[in-house]
């Protein structure tokens, strides 16, 4: 039974994953409304509530599932990437438990768990999958050929999906998180009144760029003061111009690995114009898109409890007592597992 610690950015997840019985009990705690009077995460008091939530979410989640402490076999966390701090709470934590414990510590790319989430649905894709993941820190296309084997398409080449979201919300003056805040108002407004650009719509790579996007929001919202109607048509052609190119490129990659399979998987994921414009797009050219539950779309303990799971199937955990985070680390760097991954 793998304990999952997930505390990289605002959220502070824990899960139990069991190899045999499955997703036990997981629990999350949402930093949102805390950061929300700054506009965004602030990185200090982000680490300091992780430290206030972990213990008593671990304690829940033990108590909910009647197991003790003495149960868990291996413990699972975020390394990287995300907020220093942040990271250190959970590497910390997990490493200080597993050495109490006389368990194994195993630190985990952050992507890899949002990669893998899907596989905690029902019904869970087969490999190889091409995964589109979009969060507040990326947008990748990469090649899932099994558990720790990824190979990336293409990625943005400026600000990720989530971060156009939330740039754009900024600018509209809409709250953070900025996804969820345009989705909600684009219900009521209609894309196509203004005019964004779908930047590398047609350049015939798997690459994005979404930073001309918010400084066309920009330029819209200053050419003429918004009012109530008119921030959500603008929210609803910002929605659609970040849909459009993720949904293009998507199809592309599918056609270019020839591959029948996508896996949707981070924030961005939630979006509902995004999953509705996707399936659609893919089951009339014969492909499947899987989702994982809006649950396990954003941030959360679960992901990683799975991913640690699997990965501790191929691989030694290192020495407790020794541990460092990686705020900065690309998925790519992942070797697949038959080239020695330590
Ligand atoms: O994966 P995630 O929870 O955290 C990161 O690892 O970044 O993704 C957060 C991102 C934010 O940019 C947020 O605005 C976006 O996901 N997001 C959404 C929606 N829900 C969350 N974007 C569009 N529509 C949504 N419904
Ligand atoms: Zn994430």
């Amino acid at each position: 039974m793998v304990l999952g610690i997930e505390t990289s950015c605002d959220e502070t997840g824990v899960a139990l994953y069991d190899s045999a019985k499955g997703l036990l009990a997981h629990a999350l705690y949402s930093q949102v409304a805390m950061h929300a009077d700054y506009g965004g995460v602030v990185p200090e008091l982000a680490s300091r509530d992780h430290i206030r939530r972990l213990l008593p979410l671990t304690q829940q989640i033990l108590s909910e599932t009647h197991l003790s402490i003495r149960d868990i076999g291996a413990i699972a966390y975020t390394e990287g990437p995300g907020l220093a701090g942040a990271l250190l709470v959970g590497a910390s934590a997990a490493h200080g438990m597993a050495y109490a414990l006389g368990v194994p510590a195993l630190g985990l790319h952050h992507l890899e768990g949002h990669l893998l989430s899907p596989l905690l649905s029902d019904p869970a894709p087969d490999f190889p999958f091409v995964a589109l993941l979009v969060s507040g820190g990326h947008t990748q296309l990469m090649r899932v050929s099994g558990v720790g084997d990824y190979t990336l398409l293409g990625e943005t080449l400026d600000d990720a999906a989530g971060e156009a979201f939330d740039k754009s919300a900024k600018l509209m003056g809409l709250g953070y998180p900025g996804g969820p805040a345009i989705a909600r108002l684009a219900e009521r407004g209609r894309a196509g009144r203004y005019k964004l650009p779908r930047p590398l719509l047609t350049s015939g790579d798997l690459n994005f760029s979404f930073s001309g996007l918010k400084t066309a929001v920009l330029l819209a919202s200053k050419e003429k003061p918004l009012d109530d109607d008119t921030r959500a048509d603008l929210a609803a052609e910002v929605q659609a111009a970040i849909v459009d190119v993720l949904v293009a490129k998507a199809l592309a990659a599918l056609e270019q690995t020839d591959l029948t399979r996508l896996v949707v998987a981070g924030g961005v994921g939630a979006n509902r114009l995004l999953r509705h414009a996707l399936t659609t797009r893919a089951e009339r050219e014969g492909y499947t898109v899987y989702y994982p539950d809006l649950e396990f779309c954003t941030d959360n303990g679960a992901m990683i409890a799975f991913a640690g799971a699997k990965r501790l199937e191929q691989r030694e955990a290192k020495d407790v007592l020794r541990f460092s985070v990686r705020p900065r680390w690309d998925l790519a760097e992942l070797l697949p597992p038959s080239a020695g991954t330590v």
